[in-house]
């Protein structure tokens, strides 16, 4: 029988890709999305791109009533849980709203799964909860630690969600939580029919998509934060992944918790590609394969940034059978692609 996904946050950047992957893959899909970093036009483009259309429950993962209606209306099998406050500037200016919306709303979550018994999830971490690592390649089981309240968020829900599969042991639970604890490195790119992509509201803080509006002439040109690091040629170096790989890895968690043989407890798995890319690599990349100028200054570094990321990603390909299949290549022309379609994102 076909199987049902609950996707918080599903009308956003990774979300809508999950989506798609979800759909092309036989999940009936639910999405719950309160719309406030995302546009309900990202969901019609899912269903042009998949020809099946995810139910769409506008609202706030907060908001325990509406959960709990929708696990009596729909059969959920398994939760990936994306919604959330992602811009870590943002969250030094406002860390309760952060603490408020990321934690509450992971509690009001939990609750009603538990209420419900439906106790498989997807969380969607990030490579953040690394703090400013001493040593390269990142293996899920090195130190972990917050330098913004973002990332504070995110480790909290990681320790909040590791003290549940406790409890299951005290109480002898007959349906005992199972958690996987997806660490990104850095999402960009889009989908290849350059329907959906990400559409920053504001001014983006991250590079693929400041690169793509510098490209498609909506900024002036890009500031590069810093060439004096000790990397390969002085600016930042990180581990970006494709976003479409990214979705994929989502359907293999999710395949890992419904299937015969499904972690117990709470994993975290790293995704990523285990590459390392500059900033300038990065910026060459993407004028080269597009043909187009991308205009850059060198500008002062940025507060809280650090000189190098990149994950080892063992872990993935050995419990979820997943590994990066796209390239940087693939990742600068999807990008293009969409920016150039939609050059407003989902506004027209
Ligand atoms: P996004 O902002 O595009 O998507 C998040 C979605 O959640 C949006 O559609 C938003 O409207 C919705 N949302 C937010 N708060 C909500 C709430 N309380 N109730 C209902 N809906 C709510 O962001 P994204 O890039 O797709 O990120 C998804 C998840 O992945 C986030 O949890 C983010 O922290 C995490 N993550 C993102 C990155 C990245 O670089 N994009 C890296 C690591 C981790
Ligand atoms: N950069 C620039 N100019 C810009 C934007 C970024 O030079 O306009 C540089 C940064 O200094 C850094 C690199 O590009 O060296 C990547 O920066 P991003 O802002 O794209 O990504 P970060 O690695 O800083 O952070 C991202 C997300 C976090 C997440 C982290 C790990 O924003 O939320 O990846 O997953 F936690």
């Amino acid at each position: 029988m076909e199987k049902t996904i609950l996707v918080t946050g599903g009308a956003g950047y990774i979300g809508s890709h999950t989506c798609v992957e979800l759909l092309e893959s036989g999940y009936q899909v639910v999405v719950i999305d309160n719309l406030s970093n995302s546009s309900a036009e990202a969901l019609e483009r899912v269903f042009t791109i998949s020809g099946k259309k995810p139910i769409f429950i506008e609202g706030d993962v907060r908001n325990r009533a509406l959960l709990d209606k929708i696990f009596v209306d729909f059969p959920i099998d398994a939760v990936i849980h994306f919604a959330g406050l992602k811009a870590v500037g943002e969250s030094c200016q406002m860390p309760l709203a952060y603490y408020d919306n990321n934690i509450n709303s992971t509690l009001t979550l939990c609750q009603a799964m538990e209420q419900a018994g439906v106790k498989n999830l997807v969380f969607s971490s990030s490579a953040t909860v690394y703090g400013d690592p001493e040593t390269l390649p990142l293996t899920e089981d090195m130190p972990l630690s917050a330098t913004n309240p973002y990332g504070r968020s995110k480790l909290i829900i990681e320790e909040m969600l590791r003290d549940l599969p406790e409890a299951d042991a005290i109480t002898q639970s007959a349906t005992p939580w199972a958690v996987i604890l997806l660490r990104y490195f850095n999402p960009v790119g889009a989908h290849k029919t350059g329907l959906i992509g990400e559409d920053p509201k504001d001014i983006p803080n991250n590079l693929m998509p400041f690169i793509a509006q510098v490209a498609v002439k909506r900024r002036e040109y890009l500031s590069i934060y810093g060439d004096d690091y000790d990397t390969i040629d002085g600016t930042g170096v990180r581990d970006y992944i494709h976003v479409v790989d990214l979705a994929k890895g989502h359907v293999c968690a999710v395949e890992n918790l419904l299937g015969s043989s499904p972690i117990t407890g709470v994993d975290a798995i790293n995704l990523g590609s285990g590459d390392g890319v500059s900033v300038l690599q990065m910026v060459s990349t993407f004028a080269e394969i597009n043909q187009i100028p991308v205009p850059y200054q060198i500008a002062p570094r940025r507060s809280g940034d650090i000189a190098a990321c990149y994950a080892n990603a063992c872990k993935a390909k050995k419990l979820l059978n997943w590994q990066t299949q796209l390239s940087v290549t693939d990742m600068v022309k999807d990008t293009w692609h969409w920016q150039s379609k939609n050059p407003m994102g989902y506004t027209v």
